[in-house]
């Protein structure tokens, strides 16, 4: 988007698309770029702006922030968030207008510090509190952990705006509109779910008692720091929010297999046979070596039941395999059907690994646990084959 774009009365948007960052936070891809909203609420009385932008796009942001405040001064940056995406231009804001006061909480401050050498300035909130511009009143709610411990929300009572920053915040550019009405929902969903699995999962548990705590408020709009702009239909993506952060999954599958040369792929085809076996339509198969991660573990958010088949390696779990545990463990999906497979040639150790994970991952694990020697024979193919057919059933 080339200026800034009214949102709602007096409220812009004055972010930025970024098509050149490959991996956000260096881990996730971003195949349709990521956008970095920001924006300016222009009061009566004072001009605020929520959050900024990534370093890079200096000129681009404060272009259109000059543009939306028509003339007006900048008096209050609200740091709804440390983390650089949506902090690294706050320097540069207070050098520009020079009396601007930053807007955070207790944990803010001593990021302030220690990203910015910001000391001074600093108006300290607590939940509830408010600032005052003049025909709106922006009030603070703390929402710890989503994504960082210092991480807010801010709510424009008369408009109704929820400025939400990473929450309900997703992957993807904008292509023409920026906002829920302007765009069909495949395009952002799927990359709204990634962006759940792999930044804010964690922290399922805390986005439920964050939706109590904002139930009360009267939401028109969520405006987050990534993503769609949700005007027309909110109580959509709270709804996706809420189903997501209870671990509620659709019918389907995820097989994710770890294979050096093609005899544990056979095995997770079985699996995939015996789940098209229980008329299960929805089941993605995943090379473990060479799918992206990220949509990996979105898929496993999205379904009820996975399967994880892996060689051996070295004694141990096949090493991409051990990553994909490892990134499991750290999320704690919860609620899902679980089958495990392995095969092995001169010494066993798959499927203890395997069964580790599945003890720790506290998932309903499914029989059978299938272990093949070298490669499977079709009595080893038919036990997969049972296995997918099982998770199938477990889940009707
Ligand atoms: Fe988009 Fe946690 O920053």
């Amino acid at each position: 988007m080339y200026k800034p774009i009214q949102a709602n009365k007096d409220t812009f948007w004055v972010g930025v698309n970024d098509y050149e960052t490959d991996l956000f936070e260096s881990l996730w891809t971003l195949p349709q770029g990521v956008a970095y909203n920001a924006y300016v609420v222009t009061g009566l009385n004072a001009a605020a702006a929520i959050d900024t932008v990534k370093g890079p796009f200096l000129d681009e942001y404060i272009n259109k922030l000059v543009q939306a405040l028509d003339g007006k001064a900048l008096n209050y940056l609200v740091v709804n968030h440390m983390e650089p995406d949506h902090a690294g231009l706050i320097s540069q804001l207070k050098t520009k207008w020079p009396s601007l006061k930053f807007i955070g909480n207790a944990k803010t401050v001593p990021m302030l510090k220690g990203y910015h050498g910001i000391e001074e300035d600093i108006i300290t909130v607590k939940d509830g509190d408010t600032l005052d511009l003049g025909g709106h009143i922006l009030k603070f709610f703390t929402v710890p952990m989503l994504h960082w411990p210092e991480s807010m929300v801010t709510f424009d009572a008369s408009t109704g705006v929820l400025f939400s920053n990473d929450s309900f915040g997703g992957f993807g550019a904008h292509e023409g509109g920026i906002f829920d009405d302007e765009k069909v929902n495949s395009r952002w969903e799927d990359e709204m779910l990634r962006y759940y699995a792999c930044i804010v999962a964690k922290y399922s548990n805390i986005v439920q008692v964050a939706l109590k705590k904002l139930g009360a408020l009267e939401i028109n709009n969520i405006f987050p720091s990534h993503g769609t702009l949700f005007r027309h239909d909110v109580k959509q993506v709270i709804n996706l929010y809420d189903k997501w952060s209870r671990h509620d999954a659709d019918n389907g599958a995820v097989v994710v297999y770890g294979s050096m040369y093609g005899n544990t792929r056979h095995m997770a085809e079985a699996v995939c046979a015996g789940l098209s076996g229980a008329n299960i339509k929805d089941v993605r198969l995943y090379d473990v070596s060479r799918a992206d991660t990220s949509i990996i573990l979105r898929d496993i958010w999205k379904f009820r039941s996975l399967a994880l088949l892996a060689c051996t390696y070295n004694t141990q779990l096949f090493p991409p395999m051990e990553a994909l545990c490892s990134k499991l463990l750290n999320r704690m999906p919860k609620n899902k059907f679980l089958g495990i497979a392995g095969s092995y040639s001169w010494s066993k150790g798959v499927l203890t690994a395997l069964h580790d994970y599945a003890e720790k991952s506290k998932l309903a694990l499914i029989n059978p646990e299938v272990e093949v020697y070298t490669s499977p024979t079709q009595e080893d193919l038919n036990k997969c084959f049972e296995l997918g057919m099982n998770l199938g059933e477990a889940m009707a």
